[in-house]
């Protein structure tokens, strides 16, 4: 394993650690809502707490961008992408699907990833060039060719309603033109999935970089593609975003086309 993947491994694990802890007590802990319907614990800031913390002593010199604690140094050469929580909602609750996701960008690349799943003891990792695996078993994306035929994963909005109508509208596409769609709750997770071959395609409108870096570079490792919804490379920045197993890729963009507006395109944010 690439040294820098093991230091992320050993962050992920104990913020795995502090989280599985917390879920056997879930109704005491203290929880405050960022914004509308965007939640956050106590869990979700000793977790970042701790992967920084374990990051931060191997790697002094590096940058930081994590969802609880915003920026620091992001002029480094290598910057790590963490979100402590994904999927905090379900957490909350007790819904067993949430996620540690950690990734690092090395000169504008993402050259390392990790999703670790506490409640399975799942751990997803890619390095750049070196393949994408689970538990250390080598994984690859699903070979299904037919839309048709393929579980899809995707996301809805539910904290700004902005898209929504245009979602609704792909989501209706979708449910036609697919054997399945789930809507698991942590993004990072069923990216991971897409990754593994159990889900055969992803999308979902305006998320974060934390939700999706990992995610991505695991899908990219695992032989899928990731793209925007014009299939360009915008999606980490703009977190619109379509993942899948080539064949599936191609024809969820298709699908999803005649649903995008302005906002969605490609060039959208680079005319701004
Ligand atoms: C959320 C989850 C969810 C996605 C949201 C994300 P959080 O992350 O990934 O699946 O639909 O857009 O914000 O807030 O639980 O870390
Ligand atoms: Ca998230
Ligand atoms: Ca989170």
């Amino acid at each position: 394993m690439h040294p820098m993947l093991i230091n992320a491994v050993k962050a992920a694990r104990r913020a795995g650690a502090i989280i599985n802890r917390a879920s056997q007590d879930v109704g005491s802990l203290k929880i405050h809502s960022k914004t509308y319907n965007d939640f956050v614990s106590e869990v979700d800031h000793a977790a970042e707490q701790a992967i920084i913390e374990t990051l931060k002593e191997a790697y002094p010199d590096h940058g930081f961008l994590g969802e609880e604690t915003g920026k620091t140094r992001m002029d480094a050469e290598h910057i790590w992408i963490i979100d402590p929580l994904d999927g905090t909602t379900n957490f909350l609750h007790g819904f067993p699907q949430y996620a540690v996701s950690i990734a690092c960008m090395s000169q504008g690349q993402l050259t390392q990833a990790v999703v670790y799943d506490p409640t399975r003891n799942d751990l997803f990792t890619a390095t750049k060039g070196r393949g994408a695996f689970l538990n250390d078993k080598r994984i690859r994306v699903s070979n299904r060719s037919k839309l048709q035929e393929s579980l899809i994963g995707t996301g809805f909005p539910f904290r700004d309603f902005k898209h929504l109508d245009t979602y609704m509208g792909m989501f209706k596409d979708m449910v036609k033109k697919t054997s399945g769609i789930r809507r698991p709750g942590a993004a990072a997770l069923d990216l991971a999935y897409v990754a593994a071959g159990w889900l055969d395609g992803f999308w979902e409108i305006n998320l974060s970089a934390w939700d999706i870096a990992a995610g991505g570079l695991l899908i990219q490792e695992a032989g899928g593609i990731v793209g925007d919804f014009e299939g360009n490379e915008t999606w980490l920045d703009t977190g619109n975003i379509v993942a899948g197993n080539p064949k599936v890729f191609a024809q969820m963009l298709q699908t999803l086309e005649p649903h995008l507006t302005e906002e969605l395109r490609s060039n959208y944010h680079a005319q701004k």
